[in-house]
Formats: structure tokens, sequence, C-alpha cells
């Protein structure tokens, strides 16, 4: 098969690695690709919302397979564009990638079919917010309906706070048309989760557990980020917590969008907070997330290309999914200053080490192929470094020893990946 990825994040690398292990693959290509994805697939200079020449690209080289990786092209239409020229795609259509492209469409969609989520309002008026947070409970939390680079989410402590948020979303349109309209929801306390699962339309196949870090700094301080590094499985997603989701989660998410005649065909993220009643979700995303598949995709024992194909087939009850039994961490190597300012283009050194170490792998985010054909950095996240271990304790360690292997003028790290396993 020849094979075509949409995207150049750590998140496509990993999948991309995944891919070429597939002995149905022959030939991957990648838009746009980054310095790491180079070395296992063709990258071409297509931006990731340039549908159309995605597409005479794809028609031109008689690909079999595209897989669109992140969520501003599946949101736009990417999952169309390719099944309109009639070509297989794994991805969800717009209609259903929605999911994750409106935060009102989601808690509507929650709320019609039960599925636990946490209590809110949603508001087209800024005016009309004002006035319900006068009332409302604090902490409180806001959310741009619409894709906001993960940004679009304020957790509010006071009422000034709250109003303050409004006004940023609302009025100053500080994420444009997505703060258009306002989910305002309750406030949840407990620990995270980030589940994955493969959705053929009607079936469901979930995959192991993970724990993103979305903040900047150690202790969770700092702003929020894309994710500074994960671990899987997640020690707190425990056999009864994994079976209640199954119960009333999971399945019913897939069945509601079904009903709504919006089948979903792909990945659906669901993050979810295990609060003292029972867990809730968070959100929904139509795409595997970043950098949760950096650690999920090492511990998974199938052909990633089989089940992306029986997806698309509708025979995902046919594959039995199976994951090592291990532990995978990974910690994000990002240039001093993300997620605000930070300087670029500097040598990436060190990452022959990886070559032959099983177990051991450096998935690029921000990179490019420099002058010389050294990579260079290219952007805020830079590098994902991952480790197995036969547990969490130990694929931590490997992983922040791995860390040291590669150099660049103005490497950052949290050094608190994984802290939260030594509380399990
Ligand atoms: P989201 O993009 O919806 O996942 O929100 C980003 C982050 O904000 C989440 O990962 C949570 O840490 C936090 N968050 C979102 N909604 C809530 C909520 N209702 N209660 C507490 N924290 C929240
Ligand atoms: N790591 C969170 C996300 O991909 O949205």
């Amino acid at each position: 098969m020849k094979v075509l990825i949409i995207g150049g994040g750590g998140r496509e690398h990993a999948i991309a690695w995944k891919a070429v292990q597939s002995p149905k693959v022959h030939k991957l290509y990648c838009a746009p690709g980054n310095a790491g994805i180079a070395e296992i697939a063709e990258c071409v200079d297509i931006g990731v919302m340039e549908f159309d020449r995605q597409v005479e690209f794809a028609r031109s080289k008689g690909i079999d397979l595209v897989i669109v990786g992140p969520d501003d092209p599946l949101v736009a239409g990417a999952a169309d564009a390719f099944l309109k020229a009639g070509m297989r795609v794994f991805g969800p259509e717009k209609k259903a990638a929605c999911l994750e492209g409106s935060k009102s469409f989601s808690k509507d969609l929650m709320k019609k079919y039960n599925i636990p989520t946490a209590a809110y309002e949603t508001f087209d008026q800024a005016s009309a917010a004002l006035t319900y947070l006068e009332t409302a409970k604090m902490p409180v939390v806001l959310k741009a309906d619409g894709l906001a680079l993960g940004k679009g989410v304020l957790i509010c402590n006071t009422l000034e706070e709250a109003k303050d948020g409004v006004r940023t979303l609302m009025l100053d349109k500080q994420f444009g048309s997505a703060g258009d309209r306002i989910v305002v929801e309750e406030f949840m306390v407990g620990r995270e989760v980030s589940v994955l699962a493969f959705v053929d339309g009607k079936n469901i196949k979930i995959m192991t557990s993970a724990q993103d870090h979305k903040r900047a700094k150690d202790g969770d301080k700092g702003l929020n980020t894309g994710g500074m590094g994960t671990f899987s499985p997640s020690p707190f997603y425990t056999e009864e917590i994994d079976a209640f989701c199954r119960k009333y989660i999971y399945q019913a998410t897939v069945n509601a969008m079904k009903s709504e005649n919006r089948e979903f065909k792909g990945i659906i993220f669901f993050g979810l907070m295990l609060t003292k009643e029972g867990p809730k979700v968070l959100e929904y995303n139509a795409r595997f997330g970043d950098p949760e598949t950096q650690v999920v995709l090492p511990r998974m024992k199938n052909d990633i290309i089989e089940v992306f194909e029986a997806c698309i087939d509708g025979t995902l009850d046919k594959i039995d999914l199976q994951f090592e039994d291990n532990a995978a961490v990974c910690v994000v190597l990002a240039s001093a200053g993300y997620p605000e300012h930070y300087e670029k283009g500097f040598p990436i050194k060190g990452l022959e080490h990886f070559k032959d170490q099983a177990g051991y792998y450096v998935f690029h985010a921000g990179s490019r192929s420099g002058e010389d054909g050294m990579p260079v950095t290219n952007g805020g996240r830079v590098l994902g470094v991952t480790a197995l271990g036969r547990d969490l304790k130990e694929a931590r360690a490997n992983a922040y020893e791995a860390t040291n292997w590669v150099d660049f003028e103005n490497k950052y790290m949290r050094h608190d990946i994984g802290k939260a396993i030594d509380e399990a």
C-alpha cells in the first residue's frame, strides 16, 4: 500500500513509526512531516489545511490510504475532501468531527444521551453570560465553543476573573469566532485520564489509558501547553472505572453520534475526569492525542494499518486490540519560553543515540532539516523522548535518562513527568 499521513507533529511521527512496521506498507508519504518523519517517509511540502493540493498529490501518487492526524483539518472537512475524491481515508467526516470542533455540540449530545459530564449552560451573548455568572458557583470554567489551539478553556476562581474571561472570549475575541459562543461549566475536581479509542461508526475498541501534563512548569504551574509529557497506563484508571466508562460513556457516545446521523469513524479521545461521583467526560477530541500517542502506540501489539482499515470498513469488531503488559513515559523537550515566545533554528545533537536502542524512541515535533542535513529546532515542542519499562517507575527512569542523550540550545523540559505514579 501507498500511505499518506497529513500532519507534522510528534503524534504524526508516532503514527508514521507504527505504520512503517506494517508489512502492508511499501511507501509512506507525509505532508508536511518534519525532520524525524523524513527518516522513515517521504515528506512533501503541503500544509495540513491545503486540501486541494493534498487530494491532487494523493491522486498523482495513487495513494491507497490517507490518515489525517490533527484536529484543525478534520474539523474543517479534510476527510470529506478525500472521500469526495473517492479515496480511502482514516478520520471522521466534518459532521462527526464537530464532536471536538464544537463544545456546545458535544455538551448537548452528552446531555441528550445521558453521558456523564459537568453541568453547563451555553451563551451566544456576553450580556446573558455576565448575568448568569452573578449567581454561579465559583470556581467556574469558561470554554470557547470552537477550536482555540487548546487555549480556549479558562478556569476562573472569582466572579471578577469569570467576567474578564467572558470579555476576553466573547468581546475581545481573543480566539476569533471560536468565542462567538461559550460554554460555562461546573468546575470538577479529580484526576484526569486520556483514553483513546478506535471507532468504525458502530463499534469501538478502547486503547490503553494515559495521562498528560498540560502545564508548562513543574508542579502543574505555568501556562497550558499542548502537553509536556505523558505516561501510560494510568494507575488510577482501574478496572472498576473502565467498566463504568464502557457501560455509560464509550459505546454510548458512538451510538449517540450514529443516532444523530453523524456516524463517527476514526479516533475518539475521551478526556475524563475521575470525580468522587464517578468518571465524567471533560472533553472529546476527534483524533489521537499529542503526546498521548507517543506512549500508547509503542505499547500496541497490532498492525495499525489493519486497525485503520477495519475502522474504514466497519469491521472493527473482528479486531482483537492488544497492548503489551508494560509501561511507557514520554518527556517533551521544548524550546525555553514555550508556549509563549521562543527562538528556533538551533541544531539538535545526539539523535543517533536512539538508533538500535530497543525500548527508547525519539519522536520529532517541531524540527526541520537544516542546511547540512542536521535537524534544527523549529517549534515550541521540539522532541518527545519515550521509553518503555516493565513498570511506570522503570519507564520514567529510562525516559529521563534518554533526555540526556540529545541536546539543543534552549532545551527545556519538566522534571516531574509521571510524579503522580508515586501516589498510586
Ligand atoms: P479541555 O480543552 O476541555 O480539555 O480543557 C483543558 C483543561 O482544562 C482540561 O484538561 C482540564 O484540566 C481543565 N478543565 C476543563 N474543563 C474542566 C472542568 N469542568 N473542571 C475542571 N477542570 C476543567
Ligand atoms: N494532549 C492533549 C491533546 O492532544 O489534546
